[in-house]
Order: C-alpha cells, then sequence, then structure tokens
C-alpha cells in the first residue's frame, strides 16, 4: 500500500510508477484524511510506502500529520518512502524515521529524486528552465528504474539529496516556514482575467477554494503546494507580489496545452 501527496503532480508520477511496478494501491493522503480514513490492513508481507513532495526540507506537516493517526492492522515489515524535491531534502530522513520510531515501525529504504521547482511564493525562488526540467525528469525516471527492483527486493538502503546546512534548514527554518509560509490570505485573482472556470477549486487537494461568486476565495486550510496558482488556465492568481512573472508548471503541462 502507498499512501501518498502531491500538489502539482510529480509526486504523484513517481507514486503511480511504484505502484504500476509493485501492483499496490494508492491512498491519496489529504481524501483519506478528510474522510477519516485512518485504519488499515496490510496483507502478508505487503510493504508499506509512502511518496510525498519535500516542503521547507522535510515532509510536508499534512503527511507527518496522517503517519501519526495512522493505524495498521499489522505491524508491517517492510516501509519505505521516496520523496521528489527542487534541489535538497534536509534532514527528512529523521523526521519520517522519528515519526516511524513513534508508532513502533522501522524504515527500511528510502530515497530522493529531483522534479522540477514548485515554490516560488518568496523572493529569489523560481522555476527551473524547461530545459532543467526536463532533466530532472529524466533522471528520476532513471533512479525509479534502479530503485524499484530494489524495493521488491526489500532492500535497506537511504539515498537522500541532503544539501548544505541540512539541521538549520530542516529544523529552525522548517518551523518557521510551517508557522507564517502557508498563509493563504495572500492569495488574490486578477477579476479582469479570471474565466470562473473552476480549475482552482477542482486541483486543491484540500479543497480550501470556493468559488461563490464565480471567483476563488480561499478558506484558511492550505500547505502552500501551489497547484492553484500554477493550474490557472490564465495565470489570473498571484501569491502577494512573491508570483508575479514567474510562470507556471504542474507534471506534464507542455502537453496539456500542446
Ligand atoms: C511549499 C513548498 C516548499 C518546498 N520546499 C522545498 C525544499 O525545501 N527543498 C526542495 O528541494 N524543494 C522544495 N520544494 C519543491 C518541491 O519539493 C518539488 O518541486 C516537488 O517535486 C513538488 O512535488 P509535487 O508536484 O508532487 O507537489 C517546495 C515546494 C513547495 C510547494
Ligand atoms: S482557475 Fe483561474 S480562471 Fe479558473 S476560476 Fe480559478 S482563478 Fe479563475
Ligand atoms: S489553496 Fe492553493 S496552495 Fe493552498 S492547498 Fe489549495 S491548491 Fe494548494
Amino acid at each position: 500500500m502507498i499512501f501518498y501527496f502531491s500538489g502539482c503532480g510529480n509526486s504523484r508520477h513517481v507514486a503511480e510508477t511504484i505502484a504500476t511496478s509493485l501492483h499496490d494501491t494508492l491512498v491519496f493522503i489529504p481524501e483519506a484524511a478528510r474522510e477519516n480514513r485512518y485504519e488499515y490492513a496490510l496483507s502478508e508481507g505487503e510493504r508499506l510506502g509512502f511518496v510525498f513532495p519535500i516542503y521547507a526540507w522535510a515532509p510536508p506537516k499534512l503527511v507527518l500529520d496522517f503517519v501519526k493517526k495512522l493505524q495498521l492492522a499489522s505491524m508491517p515489515d517492510y516501509v519505505y518512502f521516496a520523496c521528489t524535491c527542487g534541489d535538497e531534502c534536509g534532514k527528512t530522513e529523521n523526521f519520517f524515521r522519528k515519526a516511524m520510531e513513534e508508532k513502533g515501525w522501522s524504515l527500511s529504504a528510502c530515497f530522493s529524486m529531483k522534479m522540477p521547482e514548485t515554490y516560488i511564493g518568496m523572493p529569489g525562488f523560481k522555476l527551473d528552465t524547461e530545459e532543467k526540467a526536463a532533466q530532472k525528469i529524466e533522471a528520476t525516471e532513471a533512479t525509479m528504474k534502479r530503485n524499484i527492483p530494489r524495493l521488491i527486493n526489500k532492500e535497506q538502503f537511504s539515498e537522500m539529496d541532503l544539501g548544505k546546512a541540512a539541521w538549520l534548514k530542516s529544523y529552525v527554518i522548517n518551523k518557521s516556514f510551517n508557522k507564517y509560509a502557508t498563509d493563504d490570505s495572500k492569495y488574490h485573482v486578477d477579476l479582469k482575467k479570471c474565466i470562473s472556470c473552476g480549475k482552482c477549486v477542482e486541483v486543491c487537494p484540500l479543497q480550501n477554494i470556493k468559488l461563490p461568486q464565480g471567483e476563488p476565495v480561499w478558506h484558511g486550510h492550505c500547505t502552500m503546494c501551489m497547484a492553484c496558482y500554477h493550474h490557472c488556465p490564465v495565470n489570473a492568481i498571484q501569491y502577494g507580489k512573491g508570483t508575479e512573472g514567474k510562470g507556471q508548471y504542474y507534471f506534464k503541462k507542455t502537453e496539456d496545452r500542446s
């Protein structure tokens, strides 16, 4: 069984690829949490997997919150996670190992893959060029090809892109990020551009957006995945002044619009 989260499709692609190879079932974490589905049973020898993007050098808070509440009928014998990041994951592995220990489970394997950047909410953050994005996707396909057999064989391994000053980023900056940078009140929409298509409502994994009078309204429980910003077909959504002119990305966007 694979529990996964994804805002802009990078991690969904990874989760789907692993699930196909392992003939495994996928559970989308925000949906399960919304429906209070925390109790699961694994078949004998079934692997327990998690796939998610890196948010501020750690697993997204909603993933860790879900893990805390997750209940299994029996002890999993092989637990792994696969995560996607723009560049570096910091001490993500430590966060996850601790979450597993708190449940009395142990992490057997983990690996990270660089995928196209999705976070552009602050000055200095920008999307990858199309060329760099394509290179990252190609490298991820190769990493999956190499590591999926290791999951099938239940190998113990850790292959993470830590990056520099990992401790500071994961344990200090991450706290401020979760406290201050997931505030959706900075989202605003250019009403001259908005065509009331409802795409932002449809893609929000937390059902945090409503369209009462044909224009989006954010409702204060945002994880800052930026899916609403990236998927708007007329680029009418901005986050403060940090996103102006920075372009949009989601997995397979180029194919969608060609
Ligand atoms: C809120 C937020 C925070 C992020 N923080 C990091 C980070 O700390 N390190 C990193 O390398 N990438 C970071 N990224 C980039 C994503 O981890 C990366 O683009 C990921 O593949 C997105 O996955 P998704 O398409 O499944 O949502 C961040 C993205 C978002 C939206
Ligand atoms: S996706 Fe864009 S155009 Fe569509 S309703 Fe939302 S803001 Fe308006
Ligand atoms: S409101 Fe936008 S950024 Fe926040 S969770 Fe929904 S789609 Fe993601």
